[in-house]
């Protein structure tokens, strides 16, 4: 360290090394902060909260954030805290390109290194869209100092002529109607404004309901984070109560890799099975177990999860939408439905464990949340898949599945990357049937780059007006959590560097097998080690900056999509004073 005593009496706290200085190392940081008009008895020596903020006006998921901030804030406040608020990258997936997923790990750092390198005690996650969620938590978790997550809330159901329309779900359902002209141009013009009506994010079980669920599952953020709609003011009163327990957990020491444990994890993949969560939750729940060093694999996720039951009846695994699962009683009653296969004494940040946070959950609504005796689905988790088409493991989400499809045997017809599918998928001449699985290469972490959400793979337009609704899919691309279908995905080793997904060609025969978890390429071997010797790689888009960086350290789906120099964490240790 630099000069300048810390006064140890007064200052418990990391930000002691900043505020609690004596002579100019304390002047400088006390006397720059005090330009924003704070008096010199927020400089005591109390916990110091940093509230780290996505709120951005190009993720309009996270538009509403700043004013939430201020709630967190004067719960910092009543608990004697000192709030500051901050701002890092935000990832807004309507708009990002190639994909959101390839600044998650950016934001990561962004969030990490802007903890470490200031006065920050205990931080609050505010987060909303899919990725802004994983990201925070991802950065202070290689920081480890206590944290709690904030979650925007998701919107107000969607409502058009009668209808609901769930964000994201009825959107390819719209535009299969407007493609085989069953709706209007105008008609879907009014269906756009009348999805998105709220503040918020969006309001099926995608991604980001699910990654807030999950939060809540995991005990980093306080009951209902999930659920309570962004315009209620029960989601400002969550902000302030988070505000407060920051404050307590700062002054009892509790750091997120003493909540996040592998009980927590567990817990996770069981919840997740039980709201029907989105499969995107498979890589970041990996990648954020590497930063905690928790011990959690792929392989995990379909032990853990194999024979938990979807429970909620919400799109776009069902019928409902995230108001209707606040109504019913939010998370807290899933949970106690399942109670007898989680953790209950696993710790949360509400300084209660799991299974008293659950306790007094009452369903309001059994057709939102289904009894056990009466799911869903039987098998709501997520399946890991391994074959010769996928020897480090694929994922399929059999609650968005057609049952009849989950075996299934047909011939590829194969698209070498997205530009090819959009090509051709309608070109009336395309050799397809219903039978046929559709094949999309090169979509994965370094093929696309950034593993976007194309996986669905919008069906041949001939076979939608033949009335087909759902084919074989299979891809190293994710999908949207708001989609569904029979659609295997996430396929490692990828095709962009070599996997046996990059030896597909158009009639081989594709084995889906859920029931035994294989999903086979039948090609002899002698023709794949002709074809594997033949394989030339996509070249890379980028040669410098950030994409150069994301090519040459990214991992592949079965290990979370992590930069592999960000595994682990590395604390919050004493900097040098630079002045
Ligand atoms: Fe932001 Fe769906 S687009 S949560």
């Amino acid at each position: 360290m630099g000069g300048g005593a810390n006064d140890s009496k007064r200052y418990a706290y990391r930000s002691g090394e900043w505020f609690g200085r004596e002579g100019k190392y304390g002047f400088i940081p006390r006397s720059w902060m005090k330009s924003q008009g704070f008096g010199p008895e927020l400089f005591d020596g109390r916990p110091v909260i940093g509230i780290c903020n996505t709120w951005s006006e190009l993720t309009n998921c996270n538009r509403h954030l700043r004013e939430l901030a201020e709630h967190v804030k004067r719960g910092v406040l009543m608990a004697g805290g000192f709030p500051l608020e901050f701002p890092v990258t935000s990832l807004g997936e309507p708009l990002m390109r190639p994909t959101t997923m390839m600044f998650r790990n950016l934001v990561s750092m962004d969030v990490e290194e802007s903890i470490r390198a200031n006065p920050i005690d205990g931080v609050v996650l505010l987060a909303a869209c899919d990725k802004t969620t994983p990201a925070l938590l991802m950065g202070a978790a290689s920081c480890d100092i206590p944290a709690i997550l904030v979650s925007g809330g998701p919107m107000l159901n969607g409502r058009f002529r009668g209808r609901e329309l769930g964000s994201g779900t009825d959107v390819f359902r719209l535009d299969e109607e407007y493609r085989t002209g069953r709706m209007s141009k105008a008609d879907l013009d009014d269906a756009e404004a009348a999805m998105s009506r709220s503040a918020g994010s969006c309001m099926t079980m995608g991604t980001a309901s699910t990654m807030a669920s999950l939060g809540e599952a995991m005990g980093i953020a306080l009951p209902m984070n999930g659920s309570v709609p962004a315009a209620d003011s029960r989601r400002a009163v969550l902000a302030e109560r988070s505000g407060q327990r920051i404050v307590e957990l700062v002054r009892g020491g509790t750091t997120i890799s003493q909540i996040l444990t592998r009980p927590a994890f567990e817990n996770a993949v069981k919840v997740n099975g039980a709201i029907g969560g989105s499969t995107n939750a498979v890589v970041h729940l990996l990648a954020l177990a590497g930063r905690l060093g928790v011990d959690f694999s792929l392989e995990d996720w379909d032990e853990l999860g194999r024979d938990v039951p979807c429970l909620v009846d919400l799109k776009p695994s069902g019928r409902f939408l995230m108001e209707e699962f606040f109504d019913a009683g939010g998370l807290p009653v899933v949970m106690k439905r399942i109670a007898d296969r989680l953790h209950l004494d696993a710790s949360t940040v509400g300084g209660v464990s799991i299974g008293e946070a659950i306790a007094d959950a009452h369903c309001w609504n059994d057709e939102v949340i289904r009894p056990l005796d009466r799911p869903l689905t039987a098998e709501g988790g997520i399946m890991v898949l391994r074959g010769s088409l996928a020897p480090n493991g694929a994922i399929i989400k059999p609650s968005a599945a057609t049952p009849r499809l989950m075996t299934h045997r047909g011939k590829a017809v194969v698209f070498e990357n997205s530009d090819d599918l959009r090509a051709r998928i309608d070109d009336p001449a395309l050799e397809v049937d219903a039978d046929s699985v559709l094949v999309l290469k090169n979509a994965g972490p370094i093929g696309y780059p950034g593993m976007p959400e194309v996986g669905t793979m919008a069906l041949p337009k001939k076979l939608l007006e033949q009335g087909v609704t759902d084919m074989v899919r299979v891809s190293d691309a994710r999908m949207s959590g708001t989609a569904y279908g029979t659609v295997v995905l996430h396929v490692a080793p990828e095709s962009a560097i070599g996997g046996p997904l990059a030896l597909v060609r158009d009639g081989d025969v594709i084995v889906l097998d859920t029931a035994t978890r294989r999903l086979d390429l039948e090609v002899d071997a002698d023709e794949l080690d002709r074809r594997r010797a033949a394989f030339v790689p996509p070249s890379p888009p980028y040669e410098r900056g950030y994409g150069r960086l994301f090519l040459d350290h990214v991992q592949q789906a079965d290990k979370g999509v992590d930069f592999d120099f960000l595994v682990g964490k590395s604390g919050t240790p004493p900097s040098k004073v630079s002045f």
